[in-house]
């Protein structure tokens, strides 16, 4: 058997760098691109990154300190915002269900015992991971009473898919009466 050839003997290195510089310029686009949504979400949202850093060490967080189980769930603070302090481990939250009031700024303060854990609040953009030795803290606000499901959505080892809890907002009129009973609020029956 005989081989024709129409054109030059393709050379393989040369089609091999022609391919590597087409996937270069795909790379080299989408780090462009992702510069280009950091400058504006630092510029036009003001995002910046988190400007200091709050550590809690998970061996000691049941002996004392901010998530000892006393001081776990929703407190109401002086100044009439909501502070949720909670704790991921394998395979729960404590508290596993939390209790918020609607039209409150709700700071949500926290963190794991043992592995990264996912923090999620179906249908709103609170999203936090759970990082052993680190507190994560952000606010939120709920505008209308319900029950939302809290689940873990990092994988945290065999048990990750039974890990989730619930939180229930009600109406802020009826969480002030709780909370001027019990300095800890939850859902938890
Ligand atoms: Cu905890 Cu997945």
């Amino acid at each position: 058997m005989t081989q024709t050839s129409l054109s030059p003997p393709d050379d393989g290195a040369d089609r091999a760098e022609r391919v590597e510089h087409s996937w270069a310029l795909v790379s080299i686009v989408i780090l462009a691109l992702l510069v280009v949504i950091a400058a504006f979400a630092a510029l036009y949202h003001g995002a910046m990154p988190q400007s200091r850093v709050e550590t809690a060490d998970p061996r000691t967080l049941h002996l004392g300190g901010e998530f000892i189980e006393s001081n776990l769930g929703s407190a109401l603070e002086p100044d009439g915002t909501v502070t949720v302090r909670a704790i991921g481990q394998q395979y729960s939250f404590t508290p596993s269900c939390i209790l918020v009031p609607t039209n409150t700024p709700v700071t949500f303060r926290a963190t794991s015992a043992d592995v990264v854990h996912g923090f999620l609040i179906d249908g709103t953009n609170i999203n936090l991971m759970l990082v052993p030795g680190y507190i994560s803290s952000l606010g939120g606000r709920f505008d209308t009473p319900g029950e939302r499901l809290m689940p873990c959505h990092e994988f945290c080892s065999v048990g990750h898919e039974g890990m989730w809890g619930r939180i229930k907002i009600i109406d802020k009129a009826a969480f002030v009466r709780m909370a001027a009973e019990r300095r800890r609020l939850s859902c938890v029956e």
